[in-house]
């Protein structure tokens, strides 16, 4: 039987793609999203993956989800913590609520959803947890104080768990998109896009197609040696 894997956000964007993927590659995938019901009922009318409905933020709800989704496909062997969200503001107009929403979505979110599924994998000498951070958590972006703080530290939990899980058979490991064509990157002011887009040396915004590889790959056995490292995917905008 396949791996099981688990992606939060899995319904819209690079989630989307990276669910198509694993799904392409054998796995049984559980997506998750957080409200937006139609398009998570377009998603499961094209692809055939059962999604669920939960906060990252809350921990019980995470805890609970993930339970079900253990209880309907088997054990989470590959753990995607995707899901997350922009607030921006320059900082002297940023609120503590947009500062709070970020924190508590793309931060204790990736706790929220490894966490549960942690001694499991401990338990089964396996696992893969993969998180996606961001280019902006390493090199910090204009009006990004909350969400720069939230991707660096995400960086800082997949090189910590690297260092627990190693022995235990688990690797975690990082992707750090740079900007991907999805409705996060749409959001930004056409003017502000154009410019970014400017900046990137592949003249282009990266593909969720392009992201999921990278995922694919870190989920994969071939993958087994790389712990608590950063795949960088940006079109050659940023390099650490
Ligand atoms: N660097 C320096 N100065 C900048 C700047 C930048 N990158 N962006 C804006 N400014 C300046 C403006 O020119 C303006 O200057 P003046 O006051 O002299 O005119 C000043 O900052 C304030 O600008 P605004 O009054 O327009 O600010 P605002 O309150 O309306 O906020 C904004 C606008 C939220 C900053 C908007 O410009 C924006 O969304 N910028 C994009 C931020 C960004 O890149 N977000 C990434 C989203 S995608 C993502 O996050 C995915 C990922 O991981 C890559
Ligand atoms: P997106 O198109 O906005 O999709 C976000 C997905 O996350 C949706 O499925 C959404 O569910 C889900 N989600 C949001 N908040 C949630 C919550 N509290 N609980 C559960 N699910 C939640 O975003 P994206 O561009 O694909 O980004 C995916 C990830 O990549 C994010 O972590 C983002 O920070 C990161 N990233 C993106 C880019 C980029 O350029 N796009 C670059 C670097 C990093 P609903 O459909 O219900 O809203």
């Amino acid at each position: 039987m396949g791996r099981v894997a688990l992606v939060t956000g899995g319904s819209r964007g690079i989630g989307e793609a990276i669910s198509k993927k694993l799904q392409a590659d054998g796995y049984s995938v559980a997506a998750t999203y957080a409200g937006n019901d139609e398009a998570a009922a377009k998603f499961t009318e094209a692809t055939g993956i059962k999604t669920y409905k939960w906060n990252v933020a809350d921990y019980d709800s995470s805890k609970a989800g993930i339970e079900q989704v253990e209880a309907d496909l088997g054990p989470i062997d590959v753990v995607v913590a995707n899901a997350g969200i922009t607030r921006d503001a320059p900082f002297h107009k940023m609120t503590p609520q947009q500062w709070n929403e970020v924190v508590d979505t793309n931060l204790t979110g990736v706790f929220n959803t490894v966490h549960p599924v942690w001694p499991g994998m401990r338990e089964r000498k396996f696992g893969r947890v993969i998180v996606i951070s961001s280019i902006n958590g390493q090199k910090g972006q204009f009006a990004q104080v909350n969400y720069a703080a939230t991707k660096s530290g995400d960086l800082g939990i997949v090189k910590s768990l690297a260092q627990e899980g190693a022995r235990a058979g688990i690797t975690a490991n990082a992707v750090c998109p740079g900007y991907i064509g999805t409705e996060m990157v749409m959001a930004v002011p056409e003017k502000v896009r154009e410019s970014i887009i400017g900046q990137i040396p592949a003249g282009r915004l990266g593909e969720p197609e392009e992201i999921a590889r990278c995922v694919a790959f870190l989920a994969s056995d071939d993958a087994g040696f790389i712990n608590g490292s950063t795949i960088s995917a940006n079109g050659g905008q940023f390099f650490v």
